[in-house]
């Protein structure tokens, strides 16, 4: 027997978070195979099954032996289709050749801060952020540079503190609206002034607009694109199915941008995973331009929820709660409770003890605001059932009222 030890493997990754989510679902899923009831307000995906016309496009696509490698960014029919939609929802004009698909919207986030980012350059990433940003940034080998926002801004980043951020290494701002986790949506003016800065400056704007047709009270999403004429030159837009479709598992995203940043995708993506499912590209043509009348109940489902759960943090004291306008979860700021001592003597002294201790003697799942680089807060997502989110905050009220 040799005594050589075996090589060590990369430390690329020691930098890197492991996901908070999926370290509570483990122990939500540890509880519920224990035969615990779990109110899991921790998921990220809409609650409702993929529309038939959608499946059936799926199903159809197998038998018709749609089943071999396409272009490395997607067939032109699906590229096609999506620069009908960015034409007809978001008012911007795209060619084929500007449009890379891919295994959903977060792996075009990350191939497109790959082609864009060097070693020790800067991505602006204001926070509370959606948990992939920062650690997506760094695998990248680029610097997450953290702008912190909270209530008084609706959780949004001001022009001054985006000026202030903005050095000569910064490449690009993460923007996401509708966001992940606050629901808050920058109106068309708070967008301008955030273009101007980007022009006169020349960073990028990565959009992530994956929440776009979740959106409530009448408000509308604005792409940053389209805000003013040269700014098509300077955002990549990532979308894609999962959430309007309700296609979370067939994994269908796009990057949309100039076309000098999609051909580093397209070369990128050519030596690596190459394009998504043959299957999810047919089943994703049929779902960009066929009918989305299945999407107004969809969101007045989630409205219906987000209302009742508003309702109920109102009269919880010490929770303050602000009225998300898109996406479907809530942030209420239970930072009161921090010092605060639980029924056992354990002191919480900050969102992931709230979390933990919701978790383990409540069995309410949530995601800690510092996950999402926000302290004092916590994520319910409302993409559940009405039964499991009246009997988990009658749990959390329980829960906060039994902290001392
Ligand atoms: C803000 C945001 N961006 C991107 C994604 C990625 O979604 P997908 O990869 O399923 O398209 C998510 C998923 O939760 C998200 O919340």
């Amino acid at each position: 027997m040799s005594n050589q030890s075996i090589r060590p493997l990369s430390r690329k990754l020691d930098k890197i978070a492991l996901s908070t989510t999926t370290v509570l679902n483990e122990r939500a899923m540890a509880m519920r195979r224990d035969g615990h009831e779990v109110y899991n307000f921790a998921v990220g995906e809409p609650d409702f099954s993929t529309p038939d016309h959608i499946k059936e496009a799926g199903i159809s696509a197998i038998r018709q032996n749609i089943t071999k490698y396409t272009p490395a960014v997607g067939t032109m029919d699906l590229k096609e289709a999506i620069c009908e939609k960015l034409a007809r929802d978001n008012g911007l004009e795209y060619s084929p050749a500007q449009i890379a698909t891919t295994s959903g919207g977060k792996h075009a986030l990350y191939n497109v801060l790959f082609v864009l980012c060097d070693e020790g350059d800067e991505v602006i990433v204001p926070a509370p952020y959606w948990v992939s940003y920062p650690e997506m940034v760094k695998l990248v080998g680029a610097e997450p540079v953290i702008i912190e926002t909270d209530a008084d801004t609706s959780f949004k980043i001001t022009p001054d503190q985006l000026r202030s951020a903005i050095t000569s290494k910064t490449k690009a701002l993460m923007l996401n609206t509708p966001s992940n986790p606050t629901g808050m949506v920058y109106t068309r003016d708070e967008l301008e002034v955030i273009a101007k800065i980007a022009l006169d400056t020349g960073i990028y704007v990565i959009s992530d607009e994956l929440y776009e047709k979740i959106l409530y009270d009448g408000l509308t999403h604005d792409s940053i694109a389209a805000v003013h004429p040269q700014m098509i030159k300077q955002t990549i837009i990532v979308n894609g199915l999962s959430k309007a479709y309700a296609m979370t598992g067939w994994r269908l995203g796009y990057a949309a941008g100039p076309q000098s940043v999609i051909d580093l995708v397209v070369k990128f993506q050519g030596q690596t995973v190459m394009h998504p499912s043959a299957i999810t590209q047919f089943a994703g043509i049929t779902a960009l331009n066929g009918s989305e009348d299945f999407i107004p109940p969809m969101v007045e489902a989630f409205k219906h929820r987000r209302d009742y759960i508003l309702d109920r943090f109102a009269d919880m004291s010490g929770v303050t709660c602000i009225k998300p306008g898109g996406a479907f979860y809530v942030f209420p700021d239970l930072s009161s409770y921090i010092g605060y001592y639980t029924p056992g003597g354990d002191r919480i002294e900050g969102s992931l003890d709230l979390a933990m201790y919701l978790l383990d003697s409540f069995h309410v799942v949530s995601v800690p605001g510092i996950a999402f680089g926000s302290e004092g807060c916590i994520r319910l997502s409302y993409a559940t059932s009405m039964d499991i989110i009246k009997q988990g905050l009658d749990c959390i009220e329980e829960g906060l009222a039994s902290l001392k």
